[in-house]
């Protein structure tokens, strides 16, 4: 993905922050907790977990930050043995011992593989490090982590209230993973943040800060289609400053140069297009969602923005319940949302996304076969 200048503000998350520093000072009075932040991609989990933990060291806290890998990893509970710097001997007896581990020096337990060993060993040195100073242990991306790095997640979390431990983990909301929807449960309403889009002044904002001048009207209805995710905001930003299609007026305002539109009409070229890196972020949060689901959003994709489902059935031949799994997949990964009795896309530009990544031809029999099933 191509970098994007990103904010250096964190903007319509105070109630999040606050609810975080706070944990985080009760934290260091020895009364831990364990909190998981839930959304979807770009919505702003990392950014906003960066910005609570650097209240940390004022409050007497160490940080300890790992996270799961998109690209997984053949070594089990990684995120946490990155996060606590123990790859490299020490002077720490503890530490050595899980080094000596990993290198297949030290002999797993009786009666337990190497990785339960390790876990324990990390307990442990979790215990060991609270003990010293109080702990901020982050845990980024628990989508992308290892079954046993979700289970010592778990474990610590039921052990963090009698502790100076904040334990932080963020994740996508994924339906696939078991362990993961334990976690979930296991945090209760009280140990989740959800981070949903930000609200319409936090938009303007956000975008006021990446453009420059405060955004005209014009500007903020093309920012609509973004739903409020910062991450589609600075990307649409970034794009449009590439393409020169941003002006700034004498009085400060950032406009839309003239004959710029976005994320319009799906199909039509030039400035409706959407820019590159947009839809490399689109095709990001696409990629999260099965083959098979992506198959029957291609078809939703030819009916509109918003759709009724029965339709989709139809087009794709297929019986309704047997769609509902795809349907619900999609949803809960921020691709589809219901909008009034229909569905639709939470994003136009998803949509649009969906629509361009099929060759034309295809596209125009697509719309042949959907228009003779559902005539
Ligand atoms: N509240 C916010 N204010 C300003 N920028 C934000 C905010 N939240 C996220 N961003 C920016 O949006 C992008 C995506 O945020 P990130 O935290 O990486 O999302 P996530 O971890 O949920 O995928 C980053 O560039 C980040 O700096
Ligand atoms: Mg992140």
């Amino acid at each position: 993905m191509s970098p994007v200048t990103a904010a250096a503000v964190l903007v319509g998350r105070d109630n999040e922050l606050a609810l975080l520093d706070g944990l985080l000072r009760e934290a260091a009075r020895g009364r831990g907790a364990a909190v998981l932040i839930e959304g979807e991609p770009g919505i702003g989990k990392s950014a906003l977990v960066h910005a609570a933990v650097t209240a940390a060291p004022d409050a007497g806290c160490q940080v300890f930050w790992g996270a799961g890998d998109e690209l997984g990893t053949a070594l089990p509970l990684l995120p946490f043995l990155d996060a606590l710097q123990v790859r490299e001997p020490s002077v720490n007896a503890r530490r050595n011992t899980i080094v000596g581990l990993l290198r297949g020096e030290i002999a797993a337990d009786r009666g337990a593989d190497v990785p339960a060993t390790l876990a324990e060993q990390l307990l442990a040195l979790v215990a060991e490090e609270s003990a010293v100073r109080p702990v901020v242990l982050v845990i980024d991306d628990l989508q992308w982590a290892d079954p046993a790095s979700v289970t010592l997640w778990g474990r610590l979390a039921r052990t963090a209230r009698q502790a100076p431990l904040l334990l932080i983990g963020t994740a996508r909301p994924v339906p696939h993973r078991d362990d993961l929807l334990a976690l979930h449960r296991l945090a209760g309403d009280d140990g989740r943040i959800q981070l949903t889009g930000l609200a319409e002044p936090a938009v303007a904002d956000l975008v006021a800060v990446l453009a420059g001048g405060r955004p005209d009207g014009s500007l903020l209805r093309l920012a609509e289609g973004a739903a409020g995710n910062p991450l589609y905001l600075t990307e649409l930003v970034a794009a449009l400053m590439r393409g020169s299609n941003l002006t700034l007026t004498p009085a400060g305002t950032a406009a839309l140069a003239d004959g710029t539109g976005l994320g319009g009409q799906p199909g039509s070229s030039g400035s409706g297009s959407i820019p590159g890196s947009l839809s490399a972020v689109i095709a990001d949060r696409l990629g999260f969602v099965t083959g098979p689901v992506r198959d029957v959003l291609r078809a939703a994709a030819l009916l509109g923005v918003d759709f009724e489902i029965s339709d989709l059935a139809i087009v794709l031949g297929r019986g309704l319940p047997d769609l509902l799994p795809a349907v619900d997949e999609a949803r809960v990964a921020g691709v589809l949302a219901e909008s009034g009795s229909s569905l639709g896309f939470r994003h136009p530009m998803i949509r649009a996304a969906l629509y361009e990544e099929m060759p034309a031809a295809v596209r125009a029999a697509w719309h042949r076969d959907a228009a003779r099933a559902l005539a």
